[in-house]
């Protein structure tokens, strides 16, 4: 089983990279395969919008995309994968722009007919919910402004997922990152190690 970890934040020592860490080790040690991605050292451009990917051959898993960049070999990984964990800070309320650049790019695993005018697409390898994700949002808000920080990023970094039939396992907001004791960070890193180690025992269940 493969779990890939996607790194939304730019500081690849900071605390949403800890955490994704952490839990990606969860993982490996529930029996996975991890890889962790860094968006940042990715060249991911900008979708320009133009939709040949998801209008292109429907018996492709993946829409082509005129844009010559690493999201090619990214989404092939991507659909061979059995899990994800997506992890990102909160910038002005909402994911990364960082993110939300490479979350966009993923619009050519959808699939809809031209003609399918103001209807949404479906999944070009639906993975019927036997494959699952976790995601990690950092924020400097403490946990208790979740619902304004963390449910938007959640929300952010979900939604494609339910186009691709993929279960959501957890959710775990960090907040009041910037000043929090390391006592107060190994228990978040903790909670992290058990939500990787349980996204691959429900992937596990559900095969
Ligand atoms: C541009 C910017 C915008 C931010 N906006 C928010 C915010 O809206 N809410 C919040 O709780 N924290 C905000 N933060 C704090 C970051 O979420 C926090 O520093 C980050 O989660 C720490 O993760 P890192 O160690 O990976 O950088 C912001 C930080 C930056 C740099």
């Amino acid at each position: 089983m493969l779990i890939l970890g996607f790194l939304g934040s730019p500081r690849l020592k900071g605390k949403c990279s800890r955490l994704l860490d952490s839990a990606l080790e969860g993982a490996a040690s529930s029996g996975a395969t991890i890889k962790k991605i860094e968006l940042v050292k990715k060249d991911i451009r900008h979708c320009m919008g133009c939709s040949k990917c998801i209008h292109d051959d429907p018996a492709l898993k993946v829409g082509r995309c005129p844009i010559k960049d690493d999201m090619a070999s990214l989404l092939e990984e991507y659909i061979n994968a059995d899990g994800y964990i997506f992890a990102s800070p909160v910038y002005d309320l909402c994911i990364t722009s960082l993110m939300k650049k490479f979350l966009e790019r993923k619009f050519p695993l959808t699939y809809r007919p031209k003609e399918a005018y103001a209807t949404i697409g479906a999944a070009r390898a639906p993975a019927d919910f036997k494959k699952s994700a976790a995601m990690i949002v950092t924020g400097n808000c403490a946990d208790e402004y979740q619902e304004l920080m963390g449910d938007p990023c959640f929300e952010a970094m979900g939604s494609h997922l339910i186009i691709e039939q993929v279960m959501t396992t957890d959710k775990l907001y960090v907040g009041g990152v910037e000043n929090m004791t390391d006592e107060t960070f190994a228990e978040r890193l903790d909670t992290a190690h058990r939500m990787g180690a349980r996204l691959v025992e429900e992937i596990a269940r559900a095969h």
